[in-house]
């Protein structure tokens, strides 16, 4: 990871967890052991009926909330959904757009990706990115391949001075809640892909995008992820349900 040009960032994705009673309580238990970071930004996403609670709770943690998805119409008559503006009105910075989960119980296709992209942009906040390979694709050799594709689509059509605040998050899907972590070879390799990606669109400006991992991050092994070239921050699922852990690896 290169300091000089992005700061780390430690996102919680916390899935569907977590009440409004129990994020209260994760904030209490945040006060007694959250360090007074500078050198990263720390975000938590929590589903959409708990974000106001969050922004109360986490303010004076110098925790920022993201959302978890959005659409991607600015308003009208698609029941159930939650617009960007929504979003950007209750005070979220980041929304989390693709994630795999989306991508395989909600049909979240290429497409409505790069749609959400624009309309979290529009809105003024950052997409958080999520790009990632299934065990098959990996064992096939078409790793590289498959997530250039992911990561151009997303980003089609988004101009340059936008592109600036998009984060990528590359979450192999085999590794996300199975306790198998990518390798340090494996996550160097596609890091590597994506930034020269982002420095073929984007000249110099590609390495100010910061570059995530994501895929059963834990404090055992946050430290060394952290320290991999490109690697500008980590994406955690399971271990952000729990204060200490979350703490740990936001030292780490
Ligand atoms: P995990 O989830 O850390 O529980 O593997 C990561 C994610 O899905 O973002």
């Amino acid at each position: 990871m290169n300091r000089r040009y992005r700061k780390t960032v430690i996102a919680g994705n916390w899935k569907m967890n977590m009440t409004a009673t129990e994020t209260k309580k994760f904030a209490e238990d945040m006060k007694k052991i959250m360090p007074r970071v500078k050198w990263c930004e720390t975000l938590i996403c929590v589903p959409a009926c708990n974000i106001s609670t969050a922004i109360k709770a986490f303010k004076d943690l110098r925790i920022s909330v993201g959302a978890e998805n959005v659409y991607f119409e600015e308003k009208g008559a698609y029941t159930g959904e939650v617009s960007a503006d929504m979003l950007k009105d209750l005070g979220v910075k980041y929304v989390i757009v693709g994630h795999s989960e989306r991508r395989q119980y909600f049909c979240e296709t290429d497409t409505t990706v790069n749609k959400k992209v624009h309309a979290v942009l529009n809105a003024g906040m950052n997409p958080i990115i999520c790009v990632g390979e299934s065990l098959e694709q990996r064992e096939t050799g078409i790793t590289d391949e498959w997530i250039a594709l992911q990561v151009k689509s997303a980003l089609y059509g988004v101009p340059a001075d936008k592109l600036r605040r998009c984060i990528i998050a590359y979450e192999p899907i085999w590794a996300i809640g199975t306790g198998k972590v990518a390798g340090p070879d494996e996550v160097l390799a596609t890091h590597a892909v994506v930034r020269r990606l982002l420095c073929e669109r984007l000249g110099e400006t590609g390495n100010r995008i910061p570059i995530l991992y994501g895929g059963s991050v834990k404090p055992a092994n946050a430290g060394n992820l952290i320290g991999l070239d490109n690697v500008d921050g980590l994406l955690i699922g399971g271990a952000s349900l729990d204060a200490q852990s979350f703490v740990q690896i936001i030292r780490a």
